[in-house]
């Protein structure tokens, strides 16, 4: 199997170049010798690598940035699904892709479902939404994957964010009025290791979007005190205290949904693929 993988160096791709690497042949593009942007170049690899996947881990994840720099958001995040779907459909290639929980404005108050109403607030999550779309409008068969508060330990994210604000500070604050499914960046690799080793004729058979994170959800502050109490080098913490504050505490140019929590049970029980607890998870990336 050819398995094209863009973001390769990011949180996910990482991951996938290794939870993908016994399924397969990767090519591994990213930033670094291969700039989305450049739309000729991009299809000219489609054409060389001539994969049988197309795994997407590339994305605009700068939330706020995103709010003064839409046009890029809105062409790696949106354009370029776009012309992966394309592509793909052309050759008859498989793509996997992957969307975030940002797509929802928050305000159901239960996990969502697949099918829920969208209502992105910011650029981040409507750049991402218009990706979504196009893949579905297109004829390429596909699987959107839209998760939620992704992390890994090689590069920054939450969790490396809090054990070094652990490391410096007495008092944390941190927001308690966020809620969604912390996801370990390679649980997300496994599972799409876990899809592509079920065939091409399931993942076409069952081809769609589905809700894919952590299993269960926590506040940011819940995940913040987990976080610290796993450490494995606790001893070089500073902190003695956490406090919980809100959102509107740190105002940010992009306004993020609440509670945007995803119901992940569509997906399990879809392809029989149960998705780690998020502390299980978070327990063993912290003892990595
Ligand atoms: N991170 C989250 O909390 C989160 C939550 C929900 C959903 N998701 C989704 O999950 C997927 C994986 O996210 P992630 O956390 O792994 O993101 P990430 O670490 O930011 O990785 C994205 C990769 O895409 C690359 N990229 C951005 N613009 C590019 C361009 N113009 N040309 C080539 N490469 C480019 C980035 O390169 P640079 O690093 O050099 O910019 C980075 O390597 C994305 O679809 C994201 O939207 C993420």
């Amino acid at each position: 199997m050819r398995i094209l993988l863009f973001g390769a160096m990011g949180q996910l791709g990482t991951e996938l170049q290794q939870a993908l690497s016994p399924i397969g042949d990767i090519f591994p593009f990213d930033i670094h010798n291969l700039n989305l942007e450049n739309t000729v170049e991009v299809r000219e690899t489609i054409h060389t690598v001539r994969p049988n996947v197309i795994v997407n881990a590339s994305a605009y994840t700068a939330v706020d940035q995103a709010e003064s720099e839409a046009e890029k958001a809105f062409t790696v995040n949106g354009a370029i699904p776009a012309l992966f779907a394309e592509e793909a459909s052309k050759l008859g290639a498989f793509l996997i892709h992957y969307s975030t929980d940002y797509v929802f404005d928050g305000t159901k108050g239960v996990p969502y479902l697949e099918g829920d109403e969208t209502n992105p607030l910011g650029i981040y999550g409507k750049s991402k939404l218009v990706g979504e779309e196009a893949i579905q409008a297109g004829d390429a068969k596909y699987l959107i994957l839209r998760t939620s508060w992704v992390y890994s330990r090689n590069r920054s994210s939450f969790v490396t964010k809090v054990l070094e604000w652990a490391r410096k500070q007495e008092v944390l604050s941190i927001v308690s009025d966020q809620v969604s499914n912390p996801t370990w960046a390679r649980t997300l690799a496994n599972v799409t290791a876990e899809l592509l080793g079920k065939g091409m004729d399931c993942l076409r058979e069952h081809r769609g979007l589905y809700h894919v994170a952590g299993n269960g959800y926590a506040s940011r502050l819940d995940w913040a005190k987990k976080i610290i109490e796993l450490d494995p080098n606790k001893h070089e913490q500073k902190v003695n205290e956490i406090v919980p504050a809100l959102t509107s505490d740190f105002p940010t140019p992009a306004q993020r949904p609440l509670f945007s929590a995803l119901d992940c049970s569509l997906f399990q029980a879809t392809f029989d693929i149960p998705l780690p607890k998020w502390e299980d998870a978070l327990k063993l990336a912290m003892n990595e």
